[in-house]
């Protein structure tokens, strides 16, 4: 098994042509068989990716002391900012990383905010190297784009109007963004850079800057995906999951980084809008067996089950993987 590799360029210059349909129905496949896909083609610049990566080495190299300028714990209930190694969890395991959390910008007059939702606010930037807020504004823009690009080779592919999520789901979309620095793990040690996981929303697009260490689950196996600089890997989240009644996976994945270097990450989700509640949709015929998919998942959770807005159940996750964070967390 290997993760299929897609050529975006026609949805991503808005094709409507048998070219768009014939990736829509490659992404389709994609999706219902492994929930993973390499996207290529997707016109994200070279040097924005390469500018990014380089500053983001030069964050990652600074003193813990200086990192700490722009610790989480400064930004409240809007998530954003860095934690050291070990600061996350994932199944209450402390992680073999570090990372920077960013969102999508929020001044202080968004309705977000105002609203004191968690996961608003503004984003914490470091004073060295300036050019990280830049590259991270403008990088947060492209994946956005990208992200409604690829939604809509979804939607094609599940037979809806193209611009189904933007219309129903993804006007006003959550967009988080992180960059990841996992040291290198000794071979014999039992830690992982991210436990097994699946991602909360809809869909995830990875950045791996030619850095290895991502596994896939696949049957009772693991599927390592190639690091490549040049693409993205693109994984589903649980809310496609549970719009399609599980015909589309939301995948299991981990990543170990025993290259022996630094491996740099950089997953960009697009999630539904804050206040969405995502239904399944009409065309799912017959309604998923709730506890069985519970039973055989990570974290024994269903994603069919929870009734409420995206917003609360995105709340509820990142509670978890930082439960010293969450007090004081309400659903806004
Ligand atoms: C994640 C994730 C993989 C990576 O952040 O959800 O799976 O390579 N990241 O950092
Ligand atoms: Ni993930």
């Amino acid at each position: 098994m290997t993760v299929p590799v897609i050529a975006v360029a026609p949805l991503v210059h808005g094709r409507e042509d048998s070219a768009a349909r014939q990736v829509a129905a490659q992404i389709d496949g994609a999706c219902r068989e492994l929930g993973f896909f390499v996207v290529a083609g997707h016109g994200v610049p070279e040097q924005l990716r390469g500018d990014l990566d380089a500053a983001a080495r030069e964050f990652f190299a600074l003193p813990d002391t200086t990192k700490a300028d722009i610790a989480m714990p400064r930004a409240g209930l809007a998530w954003r900012g860095w934690f050291p190694v070990g600061g996350e969890l994932t199944s209450g395991r402390p992680d073999l990383k570090e990372g920077i959390y960013f969102g999508a910008e929020h001044g202080p007059t968004h309705q977000g905010v105002q609203a004191g939702r968690p996961l608003h606010g503004a984003n914490l930037f470091p004073e060295h190297p300036p050019q990280l807020r830049r590259l991270v504004l403008a990088y947060l823009d492209a994946l956005t784009a990208l992200g409604q690009q690829v939604l809509e080779g979804i939607a094609l592919g599940l037979g809806l109007p193209r611009g189904w999520f933007a219309d129903n789901l993804t006007r006003d979309p959550v967009a988080l963004f992180r960059i990841f620095h996992y040291p290198p793990s000794e071979p014999a040690a039992d830690d992982w850079g991210v436990g097994e996981h699946t991602d909360y929303g809809l869909l995830t697009l990875l950045g791996q800057a030619g850095n290895a260490g991502l596994q896939v689950r696949s049957g009772d196996g693991w599927v390592d995906v190639p690091p490549d600089p040049d693409t993205f890997v693109c994984n589903l989240g649980d809310m496609l999951e549970r719009l399609t009644g599980g015909r589309y996976l939301s995948t299991p994945h981990r990543v170990r980084n025993v290259s022996g270097a630094e491996r740099l990450s950089y997953p960009f989700f697009l999630d539904p809008s804050w206040e969405a509640t995502v239904d399944r949709l009409p065309i799912v015929e017959r309604p998923p067996d709730d506890d069985a998919a519970a039973a055989t998942r990570w974290d024994h959770a269903s994603v069919h089950g929870f009734t409420g807005t995206y917003g609360d159940y995105l709340t509820e996750k990142v509670a978890k993987v930082f439960p010293e964070l969450a007090s004081g967390a309400g659903s806004g």
